[in-house]
């Protein structure tokens, strides 16, 4: 009540300074930023404290990621969503990383190209050809693993060796062999609330427990039953998941099988 109270009161007072800007020059490189900051605000369930840069979430000031291959197809990440993942990957050493949703692979290679000299990406998909899955879910989640060749993108590549394919469906895949390994778990398999919610207990049982602990990232994160699984989740537990600014990526910490800020230590 106290956050949704703060939030009107913030976006009231940006219309007013908005406002004003506007009347005193409209054309003011403040009152532009200020008009972006708007707008945003209006589009993005998330805005506000936990909207953060992708500087702000990076360790290193002199971090370079290798990305390929840019040219993407619908449903991919975007450019800046996959630059964004593979910088959390490079800035803090991963080694091990889950996807659950390979689709065409674009992002597991890009993934690849970014993990250390020991690391390895596991990707899940359903199989080709699959027409049901045990929870409820949309008819595309479950279309998609028709539409291309699961993992096309690095296969052939030089990153192929260092990436698993696993086939089934994530509310019923066996993930006790990659439980307490994994430095960092992308989701982004079906989109519904059921589905957000299986996936996303399971991300927390393979992020390893050592000192440093590892990060859930979450695709879609302001869209379908992504978004409302998080808020909800969020609401009820205040758990500091961060989102990345001019993506759909959202982002939270876990250490010892439980949510941490990640900021907390940088
Ligand atoms: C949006 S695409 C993933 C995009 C990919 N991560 C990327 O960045 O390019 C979603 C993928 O999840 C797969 N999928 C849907 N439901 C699933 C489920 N229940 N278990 C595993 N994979 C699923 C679909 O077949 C599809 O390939």
């Amino acid at each position: 009540m106290d956050k949704a109270f703060f939030q009107i009161r913030q976006l009231a007072s940006s219309y007013i300074h908005l406002m004003g800007l506007t009347i005193q020059s409209p054309f003011s490189r403040k009152a532009r930023y200020k008009l972006g900051e708007v707008h945003q605000s209006l589009q993005y369930p998330f805005h506000g404290g936990s909207y953060k840069h992708l500087h702000e979430l990076l360790k290193q000031d002199d971090l370079a990621v290798q990305l390929a291959p840019l040219r993407s197809n619908e449903h991919n990440t975007s450019e800046f969503e996959l630059l964004a993942i593979c910088s959390l990957i490079k800035d803090r050493n991963y080694s091990k990383i889950f996807e659950i949703g390979t689709y065409d692979g674009r992002t597991t290679r890009a993934m690849a190209m970014n993990i250390n000299k020991d690391g390895h990406v596991f990707t899940l998909n359903l199989p080709s050809g699959s027409n049901t899955v045990s929870l409820p879910t949309d008819r595309i989640d479950v279309g998609l693993s028709s539409k291309v060749i699961s993992g096309e993108k690095f296969v052939g590549t030089s990153q192929e060796p260092l990436i698993s394919q696993l086939w089934g469906d994530s509310a019923n895949f066996d993930f006790s062999p990659y439980y307490n390994i994994m430095d960092l778990v992308f989701i982004d398999g079906a989109h519904s609330e059921d589905y957000v919610a299986n996936d996303t207990e399971k991300a927390i049982r393979m992020i390893r427990s050592n000192e440093n602990g590892g990060l859930i990232v979450w695709h879609d994160a302001h869209l379908f039953g992504v978004k409302i699984f998080l808020t909800k989740w969020i609401r009820e537990n205040h758990y500091p998941v961060y989102f990345i600014r001019d993506t759909s990526l959202a982002v939270l910490g876990i250490k010892d099988g439980k949510p941490f800020d990640m900021l907390a230590s940088q």
